[in-house]
């Protein structure tokens, strides 16, 4: 779908893009970055709006340097900022979008209804869009994207602004333009979690240079931990030391929960294990039966974007420190954990 070679955008003060070469294939793929990492202008690029100060890129077979409009009329486009003008409707502003890629008038007419439906704006859709919710918004810029039938979509931060539900929501019908109508999708956004679950493959750049390219399954599974709570027995008054000690017997690599738990109670029992493969899990389960534990909570937790980007040396610290929960905990549990707490506030 997309491949580009050693692109670069210099700006007199920045570098936006730094030789960067990555090939998209169809599907749902994300590009994650912070901000400022390029992403907007990469997608400028790919639509042949910008032009690059080095290298080559190409969509759909075409060479963005020449072929910008034939590029296009193939290419639907949602851009990040706020674009609508304010006193027409989303029906009237849609059809004029599906006229301006070519499409007759009565073509136009029955495309924009049916964008609009999928999108999921009704009677909505005859109010000038002055008056819409962000979330209002971000579903007509995506209508206007698939109006006129585009094979390839660029969707630039299209869950911007929207609360965690509106999230949920666009993340489905991003997934469904894929599924069904079979358009392929580039989706930038600043959270991985949140393309991890829309995305069959995950492009993550940073200052303007690739970082890692993958399928979402390899990602996951080398970013993913397991949190994991169990209770105290007779046999075993500190249960969270004792199934600490036995995991790394198996071989796993087990982290006291501590700076990183979500502060629910009893979050300073949580265990946090690495996972290698399936395997993790039964070996945590069969250990946890083994030991005659109750097993009170097991859940995978994702690793963010920031952690992805944490430079070595801060990576080491924050090691550091985790190993200097690490040792007190099994000390003396009772004090432990106040001490753990201690650190996690003098941390924050
Ligand atoms: N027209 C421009 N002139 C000068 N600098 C620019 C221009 N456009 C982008 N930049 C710079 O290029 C870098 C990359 O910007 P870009 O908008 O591509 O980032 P982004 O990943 O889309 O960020 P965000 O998540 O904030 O949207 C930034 O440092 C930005 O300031
Ligand atoms: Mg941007």
């Amino acid at each position: 779908m997309i491949a580009t070679e050693s692109l670069s955008k210099r700006f007199p003060r920045v570098t936006a893009l730094d030789r960067l070469s990555v090939d998209i294939a169809p599907g749902v793929t994300g590009l994650v970055g912070a901000n400022g990492a390029g992403k907007s202008t990469l997608i400028k690029i790919l639509l042949g709006l910008s032009p690059a100060s080095e290298g080559r890129a190409s969509v759909l077979g075409l060479d963005v340097a020449k072929d910008g409009s034939a590029i296009r009329e193939s290419v639907g486009y949602m851009p990040e900022h706020d674009c609508l003008p304010p006193d027409v409707s989303a029906t009237e502003f849609v059809v004029h979008m599906a006229r301006m890629s070519g499409l007759p008038p009565s073509a136009a007419r029955e495309r924009t209804a049916d964008t609009l439906r999928h999108v999921g704006l009704y009677e909505e859709r005859y109010r000038p869009m002055g008056g819409y919710s962000t979330g209002m918004k971000q579903r007509v810029k995506l209508a206007q994207a698939l109006v006129h039938d585009p094979r390839l979509v660029l969707l630039d931060e299209p869950t911007n602004g929207l609360d965690p539900v509106g999230r949920d929501e666009m993340l489905g019908l991003i997934r469904r333009v894929h599924t069904d109508f079979g358009i392929s999708v580039l989706v930038t956004s600043h959270l991985l979690g949140e393309l991890e679950r829309t995305c069959d493959h995950v492009v993550v750049i940073d200052g303007g240079k690739l970082l890692r390219s993958s399928s979402t399954s390899d990602f996951t599974q080398a970013t993913a931990s397991l949190a994991v709570e169990v209770t105290d027995t007779a046999d075993h008054p500190d249960g969270t030391t004792a199934l600490r000690t036995a995991l790394e017997r198996a071989g796993l690599t087990v982290q006291p929960a501590g700076r990183g738990a979500d502060g629910a109670p009893g979050s300073d029992h949580v265990l946090l294990v690495d996972v290698v493969g399936e395997e993790t899990y039964d070996t945590v389960r069969d250990t946890i039966a083994g030991l005659g534990l109750g097993l009170v909570r097991m859940e995978q937790r994702r690793h963010r974007i920031a952690e992805i980007f944490r430079s070595d040396d801060e990576a080491e610290a924050t090691d550091a420190v985790d190993a200097v929960d690490g040792t007190r905990a099994p000390g003396a549990p009772a004090a432990a954990s106040a001490h753990g707490k201690g650190g996690a506030v003098d941390a924050a």
